[in-house]
């Protein structure tokens, strides 16, 4: 679609700067879409926690609070409750009456809601947020609310001041956040204490002998936090072995080719069998942490991290991961896995806060205890049930406040509910022109993503509804 939109403003014919501007986004957006797809068909690969896709059919299946309404129903509940539109239609739902404890809102996806009087809120999730037919014009009592679980690869303009602070709320990754989902990766914090997959180190000393010290699992290549350079130049130190699509040098054994025979436990099972595994972030942002730093902690591997630039706020103990950031070049980073890898007291100091069962960080532990939601858990409400009931619950104490003649509480997003630093490249001795052609692509696509969220801005202060051709115009002027 945007590609048949870039092409229309083409054809309204611009200087050749714009031309060119279009034909690196779209080359931008077709390796999005490319690694996008990819990461889907990895991450059933890699066995992470049940994409969103999979964790709503969960929910749903479960009709834990779902009610089926007749027509009757549906048109009292619309004029008693306050309504909140899902502007993505994530959940599917044409019209539900939800139960947030005392107060009940009404969830729906249908648009023709949009201008009725209850209508309290628009729900967005940040992957579908789309320029396209945004509900304007937005009046006063219409909140907007963010749910993006996501890194930026997968929209890179709400990560600018312009849009973040449209919204009123938010549940994204971050701390800061409304409703932080830094953990969401994390199932609990017994499954980080289980020493069901650990191997006994004398056994991962006598792998050796056929296993590298190292294993690096990806294939979404090239994302935008560089990883692949890095590890290539890693490779050239020490011995990786690498399983995935990205930098591949080892193939899987023949049963563990099929995606879906990968979720019975015989990829944790090899994963296990290594004394270190590469676990790097598709982004590097602040809080943006995902399965590939809990799974090795959870197997009893040492993770050797690179992504959130404050994952020492996250980690189970201080000596439990090894920080790429804490090492000037790979070459010394390979030399001090090899350091540990032949001194067996040290490389268990890695490990000893899982043998111990002691988690020293309390940041962690009470994140843990005080999430409302569970991640594969269905005694638990899911992330998105719980963003549904923020919502509703501030909507009803304005409602409520309004009521006693009180001015509303105001919600605003901040700038760090959603914010990732510029993507860079590493800069090694040794060139790889291939890499340099794809990575030089995330930075033009973000620097544009600045001025898309600035023409964003711009028209939804506007505050009349706009087309397409006019915000892309907006974004290649000058
Ligand atoms: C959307 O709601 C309208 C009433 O506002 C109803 O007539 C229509 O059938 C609904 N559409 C769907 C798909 O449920
Ligand atoms: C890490 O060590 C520092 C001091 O060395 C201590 O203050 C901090 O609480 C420790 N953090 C964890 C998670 O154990
Ligand atoms: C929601 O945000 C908009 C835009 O910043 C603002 O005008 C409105 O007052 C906010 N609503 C609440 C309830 O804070
Ligand atoms: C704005 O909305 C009106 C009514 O829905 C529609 O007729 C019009 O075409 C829209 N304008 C743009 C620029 O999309």
């Amino acid at each position: 679609m945007i590609r048949i939109r870039r092409k229309k403003l083409w054809a309204s014919c611009f200087c050749i700067v714009t031309c060119f501007f279009l034909l690196v986004t779209l080359q931008v957006v077709v390796e999005l879409g490319k690694s996008e797809r990819k990461e889907i068909i990895l991450s059933s690969l890699q066995d992470g926690p049940l994409k969103l896709e999979e964790q709503k059919k969960q929910a749903y299946q479960f009709l834990k609070k779902q009610e089926l309404f007749s027509d009757v129903k549906t048109a009292m509940a619309v004029n008693q409750y306050p309504i909140l539109l899902w502007w993505s239609p994530l959940t599917g739902e044409t019209g539900r009456l939800g139960e947030c404890g005392k107060d009940l809102c009404f969830f729906t996806i249908n648009r023709t809601y949009q201008h009725n009087h209850m209508t309290r809120a628009f729900l967005f999730y940040g992957t579908d947020f789309n320029i396209e037919s945004l509900p304007l014009p937005r009046k006063g009592h219409h909140d907007w609310a963010l749910f993006h679980e996501e890194s930026p690869k997968n929209n890179y303009k709400l990560f600018h001041k312009p849009t973040i602070t449209l919204f009123n709320h938010t549940a994204t990754f971050s701390r800061h956040s409304h409703l932080p989902l830094t953990t969401q990766y994390l199932e609990g914090i017994e499954v980080l204490k289980s020493l069901r997959y650990m191997i006994p180190l004398q056994k991962k000393n006598s792998l050796r002998k056929r296993l590298a010290p190292l294993v690096y699992v990806q294939s979404d290549c090239d994302p935008p936090s560089d990883r692949d350079s890095y590890v290539s130049e890693l490779m050239s130190y020490i011995e990786v072995d690498s399983y995935g699509e990205c930098l591949h040098n080892r193939d899987l054994p023949q049963h563990l080719k099929n995606p879906a025979s990968m979720d019975d436990g015989s990829f944790y099972t090899i994963l296990a069998q290594y004394k270190f595994i590469l676990a790097f972030e598709n982004a590097v942002c602040e809080d943006y942490i995902t399965e590939k730093l809990w799974r090795p902690l959870k197997l009893g591997v040492v993770p050797v991290y690179f992504g959130s630039p404050n994952i020492a706020d996250w980690l189970p103990s201080n000596k439990s991961a090894i920080l790429v950031t804490r090492f000037s070049h790979p070459r010394e980073l390979a030399q001090y896995i090899k350091a540990l890898d032949t001194n067996d007291q040290e490389y268990v100091a890695y490990l000893e806060w899982k043998l111990k069962g002691d988690i020293s960080n309390k940041r962690l532990l009470t994140a843990m205890k005080e999430r409302k939601w569970g991640v594969q858990d269905i005694t638990q409400d899911n992330y998105i049930d719980v963003f549904e009931c923020m919502v509703c619950h501030k909507v009803w104490e304005n409602i409520r406040r309004q009521e006693k003649g009180f001015l509303p509480r105001r919600w605003n997003a901040e700038v760090n509910h959603l914010s990732c630093p510029k993507p860079q490249a590493f800069l090694f001795s040794t060139p790889n022109v291939h890499r340099a052609s794809l990575r030089d692509m995330w930075i033009p696509s973000f620097e544009q993503s600045k001025k898309e969220a600035q023409a964003l801005r711009l028209l939804v202060e506007r505050n009349m509804n706009f087309s397409a051709q006019e915000f892309w115009m907006l974004v290649f002027k000058e």
